[in-house]
This record gives C-alpha cells, sequence and structure tokens, in this order.
C-alpha cells in the first residue's frame, strides 16, 4: 500500500480505530515497539483485545527489574506473545570488555554507542520485514518529539511509522488507563513518568520535564537513536 493512501487512512481513524484497520489491512506487516511505558500500555491494551499486530520488546539488558516485572505480567494478562529482541552478544562483550560496564557515564558519544548496540541494531533487525513501524511516540513529550507527525516516513528503516498516542497529553493516557485499569510499571508513581535503561533514568523532581530523569547528566537532546527526531 502506498504512503499517501495509508496516511489517508490512519490520519482520518482514532488511534484504536487506526489500530484496528491496521490489524485487518497490514497484519504481520505492522509491527508495535513496546517498552511498557504508559502510552505502550495503552496500544497494548487494544492489541490484548484480539488485534493481530506483533509486538516487540528492546531488552537491553540493563532495564529495571520493575519493567521485567510488568512484561511478565502483560504477557500472562493479555496473553499477547512479545518477541525480545536482545543484543548482539559479540558487540556487547566487546564494548563492555573495552570501556567498562558504565562507559554511558563518559561522554555523550559512549552513550550513544551503547544506545547503538544495545537498542538501535536489535531495532533494525526487528524491522528487517516490516512495513509499518507503531510507536507510543506522543507530541508533548519534548519538544523535539513535536518535530514528528502521526503519521511518517522514517527513512532510516524505510517503513511506514504511526504514532497512534501523537495528540494524546500525559492526562489523556492517565485517565485511559485508570479507567480501564491497565497495569503500569510501579515506578511510575515513584517519580518515574518515563522509564528506560536502570543506570541511565532517575526519578524527576517537582516541576521538572517528564523526560528529565532520562540521561540527567546530559545537556543532550535526550534521545537513543531510536526515533528520527530533527
Ligand atoms: S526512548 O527513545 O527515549 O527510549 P521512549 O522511552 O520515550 O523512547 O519511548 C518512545 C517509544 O519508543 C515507545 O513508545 C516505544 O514504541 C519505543 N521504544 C523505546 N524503548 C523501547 C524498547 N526498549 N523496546 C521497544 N520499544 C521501545
Ligand atoms: Fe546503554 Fe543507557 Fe542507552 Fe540503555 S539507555 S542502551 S544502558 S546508554
Amino acid at each position: 500500500m502506498d504512503f499517501s493512501r495509508l496516511t489517508k487512512e490512519l490520519e482520518s481513524r482514532s488511534a484504536e480505530e487506526g489500530l484496528r484497520w491496521i490489524s485487518t489491512h497490514m497484519g504481520p506487516l505492522a509491527k508495535f515497539s513496546n517498552s511498557l511505558g504508559l502510552e505502550d500500555q495503552v496500544i497494548s491494551y487494544w492489541i490484548g483485545q484480539g488485534l493481530s499486530i506483533e509486538v516487540f520488546t528492546l531488552d537491553t539488558g540493563r532495564l529495571f527489574q520493575e519493567t521485567y516485572d510488568l512484561l511478565d505480567l502483560m504477557q500472562k494478562k493479555y496473553n499477547v506473545p512479545i518477541k525480545i529482541y536482545f543484543p548482539d552478544s559479540t558487540r556487547v562483550e566487546s564494548l563492555v570488555g573495552l570501556k567498562g560496564p558504565n562507559s554511558f557515564y563518559d561522554s555523550v558519544e559512549n552513550r550513544k554507542e551503547c544506545c547503538y548496540i544495545r537498542k538501535v541494531e536489535p531495532l533494525n533487525r526487528a524491522l528487517a520485514n516490516a512495513k509499518l513501524w507503531i510507536t507510543g511516540l506522543r507530541a508533548d513529550q519534548s519538544s523535539n518529539r513535536r518535530t514528528l507527525s502521526k503519521v511518517e516516513w522514517d527513512d532510516a528503516h524505510q517503513v511506514a511509522k504511526y504514532n497512534p498516542l501523537f495528540d494524546w497529553s500525559l492526562e489523556d493516557v492517565e485517565k485511559f488507563i485508570s479507567e480501564h485499569r491497565i497495569p503500569v510499571n510501579t515506578l511510575h508513581k515513584k517519580g518515574f513518568p518515563s522509564i528506560g535503561c536502570a543506570p541511565c533514568t532517575r526519578a524527576i523532581l517537582p516541576g521538572e520535564n517528564i523526560r528529565a530523569g532520562r540521561w540527567w547528566w546530559e545537556n543532550s537532546s535526550k534521545e537513543c537513536g531510536l526515533h528520527d527526531t530533527k
């Protein structure tokens, strides 16, 4: 299906209807990258109602135990198979052997190298046969994410990318989760609105931006390279 038709179909539908349309018309060509974040839990809830959309998680090997607990719970509760992608062991062995287990604290370059090995390369494998990539990105997560759109073309992976909750506010997401009693990561109520790897995420302080706890020691744009933000 060409990209302009796909854009038209998805732009005109609500998030839930968009995902239902994908399940009917694209099936195994569409893949949802699930980090088990708040937004992803909303998407998983819909997929768990019987949509045929493949779900995968990138297990960097450095996630919080609370994230693994939620992954386990989701697989049991919604009975949706979640494919787990691990980083290439040879690359991790060589990185850790050369630079140690905490090289990400030393420079942005080293941090991006770790993100590349543990997230980006496995993502490339996960999307190898996909035509559509579904994510939980929202515009108001950060100023650089505002430059994205609900449906876009991802040049790096040569797939269409669909961010069904792009226009939702954090309040919309929280309201939906509480109304539908969807389980969430127990770290959220401890001050972690955005959760990535354990060594690279801290709780935020009152008034801080929701992504302030990600790579908190950096002044970078706080992206790991998964998403092609400007
Ligand atoms: S990140 O790039 O800073 O890590 P964030 O945690 O905000 O991303 O999540 C945004 C979206 O990226 C998620 O909704 C999900 O689609 C995807 N994503 C991020 N991390 C992972 C992961 N470990 N596994 C699968 N998808 C992920
Ligand atoms: Fe490595 Fe931190 Fe990136 Fe995780 S978030 S892949 S530990 S640098």
